[in-house]
C-alpha cells in the first residue's frame, strides 16, 4: 500500500493502457500523481477514477512533443505538489509500418517528435527539480523493439533504440546526483495501441493476438499491470541501486 508513500509522479500518456495502469497502481501506493495527457477526455478519466478511489491525482493537457506544454505543465506540477519525485516517459505512437525508403520525412519526424523529443522535453525540464532534491527515478518505456529488429515499423523501432541510448547516458550523467534512470522494454501488451495495430493487419486483431502470442514463449500478450508493478519498482525506494538498466517485460521474447 505504501511502497511510493508521499511521493509525486508525472506520468505522460496517462490517459490510457500501460500510463494508465500505472497511475492507479501508483495511486494505490501512496504517489500524488501528475497526468500528462494530449486526450482530455481520457486524462480526466484517469484523474477522477483514482480521486474515485481515495487517491490524489491532478490532469494537465499535455502534448509532449510541445517544448512549451511540457515546460509550463512541469512547473505547474512542482508548484502544486512541492517537488517531483518520479518521471514515467510514457507516452508513445508507433506511427506508419513502411520501409525505410518509403518513408517520408513527415512520417519519421511524426515518431521522432513524440517518441525522442518528448522523454528529451519531459526529462529537460523535470531534472531540475529532482537535482534540488538530489535524488529522483526517471522511467522510460522503450520496447523489446528498441533493441531488436522485426519486420515492421522501422521509425518506430529507431525511435525506441534512441530512448534507450538516452536512459544510458542519463543514468551516467545523474548518477552521482542520486537521479535514477532506467528504460521498460515491453513485449506485445493489449492496450489500445496495439489493439489499433492489429486491426490494421490483414486478418485483423485475432490474427494479430495470435501472431503475437505464438512470439512470446510464454504463449501470450501481457497485460498493462504487467508493465505498472515494473514501472513501480523502478519507482520506489526498493530500487535504489538500480540505474541504467534494461527491465524486459515481455514473456521471455527477447529471450530466444
Ligand atoms: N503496447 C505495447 O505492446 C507496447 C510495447 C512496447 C512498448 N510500448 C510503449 O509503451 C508506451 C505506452 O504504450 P500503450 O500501448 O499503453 O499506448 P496507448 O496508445 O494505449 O496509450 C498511450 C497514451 O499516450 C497518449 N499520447 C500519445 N501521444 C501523446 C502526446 N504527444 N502527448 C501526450 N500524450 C500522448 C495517448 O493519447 C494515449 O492515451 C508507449 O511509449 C509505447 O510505445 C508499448
Amino acid at each position: 500500500m505504501d511502497r511510493l508513500k508521499n511521493k509525486v509522479a508525472i506520468v505522460t500518456g496517462a490517459g490510457a493502457g500501460m500510463g494508465r495502469e500505472t497511475s492507479i497502481l501508483f495511486a494505490k501506493e501512496g504517489c500524488a500523481v501528475a497526468v500528462f495527457e494530449v486526450n482530455e477526455q481520457n486524462g480526466m478519466q484517469t484523474v477522477n477514477d483514482i480521486i474515485a478511489n481515495g487517491g490524489v491525482a491532478k490532469f494537465w493537457k499535455v502534448d509532449v512533443s510541445n517544448e512549451e506544454n511540457v515546460r509550463q505543465a512541469v512547473d505547474e506540477v512542482a508548484a502544486t505538489f512541492g517537488k517531483i519525485d518520479i518521471l514515467i516517459n510514457n507516452a508513445g505512437i508507433t506511427g506508419v509500418d513502411k520501409k525505410t525508403h518509403e518513408l517520408t520525412v513527415a512520417e519519421w519526424d511524426q515518431v521522432f517528435n513524440v517518441d525522442v523529443k518528448g522523454v528529451f522535453y519531459c526529462t529537460k525540464y523535470v531534472v531540475p527539480y529532482m537535482l534540488k532534491n538530489q535524488k529522483g527515478s526517471i522511467v522510460n518505456l522503450s520496447s523489446i523493439y528498441g533493441t531488436l529488429g522485426a519486420h515492421e515499423l522501422t521509425p518506430y523501432h529507431a525511435a525506441k533504440g534512441a530512448v534507450f541510448a538516452m536512459t544510458r547516458q542519463d543514468a551516467i550523467s545523474y548518477a552521482k546526483n542520486n537521479i535514477r534512470v532506467n528504460s521498460i522494454h515491453p513485449g506485445t501488451i493489449m492496450t489500445p495501441l496495439v489493439k489499433e495495430l492489429g486491426s490494421r493487419m490483414e486478418g485483423g486483431l485475432p490474427a494479430y493476438e495470435k501472431l503475437m502470442s505464438e512470439k512470446h514463449p510464454i504463449g501470450h500478450a501481457g497485460e498493462p499491470i504487467d508493465v505498472a508493478y515494473g514501472c513501480l519498482y523502478l519507482a520506489s525506494d526498493e530500487a535504489k541501486f538500480v540505474t541504467g538498466a534494461q527491465l524486459y517485460i515481455d514473456g521471455g521474447y527477447s529471450a530466444m
